[in-house]
């Protein structure tokens, strides 16, 4: 599997379904998502069991590098709608586990579900949304290689009011080129 300097990507397993509940049904996390109904085991269960059929997607589990705790699971993230024919496709990001928030784990893991992109899947193109309020995953994404193409104007209602999509994209050339300098 996928090695970072501080952290791992392993395969999503049935047993870290109780930690995507937690997750996935905290509105301080959801906010930023596009699921805003609450989760049902049963539904996060169909959701798994569907996920080894599909090929437009691959998920990830993000897995702290921690000899203590092998198994300290701190998010997911994920390459969806993968279009052999364009090599494009969009990914998302979790870091559910708060406290580790705004420690740099994201970023590592968006460089590493990149490479993964482009070397492993042989994308050319990775694009992502990102809602216009959600500045620390916007600086995150810009900090690696992601840049602005456009925005949807008002797509999002979040309590009471309005907000932008913003989508972004980075191409493998993009990459290349950071990665050589
Ligand atoms: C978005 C997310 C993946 C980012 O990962 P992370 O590990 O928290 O972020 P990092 O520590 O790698 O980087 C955060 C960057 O944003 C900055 N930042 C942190 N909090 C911020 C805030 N409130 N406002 C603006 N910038 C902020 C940090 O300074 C850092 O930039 P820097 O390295 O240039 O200083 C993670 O916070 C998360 O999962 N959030 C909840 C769900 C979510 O928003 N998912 C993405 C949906 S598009």
């Amino acid at each position: 599997m996928l090695k970072g300097k501080r952290i791992k990507f392993a395969p999503l397993d049935r047993k870290h379904i109780d930690k995507f509940l937690k997750w996935f049904n905290d509105p301080e996390i959801t906010q930023y998502l596009m699921m805003y109904k609450p989760l049902t085991r049963d539904w996060e269960e169909e959701w798994f069991n569907a996920l080894k059929n599909r090929e437009d997607t691959v998920h990830f589990s993000i897995v702290l590098l921690d000899e203590d705790d092998p198994e300290k699971i701190i998010g997911n993230c994920a390459i969806h709608n993968i279009n052999p024919k364009n090599r494009a496709c969009s990914c998302g990001i979790t870091i559910g586990e708060k406290e580790y928030q705004s420690k740099g784990y994201g970023a590592e893991a968006m460089e590493m579900l990149i490479e993964y992109g482009f070397n492993t899947l042989n994308m050319n193109r990775i694009e992502l949304t990102v809602y216009d309020f959600n500045t620390r995953a916007y600086k995150t994404y810009q900090k690696v290689g992601f840049v602005e193409e456009g925005r949807k104007r008002q797509a999002r209602y979040h309590n009471g009011k309005y907000y932008d999509e913003i989508i972004m994209a980075i191409l493998k050339e993009d990459w290349e080129k950071r990665t050589r300098e």
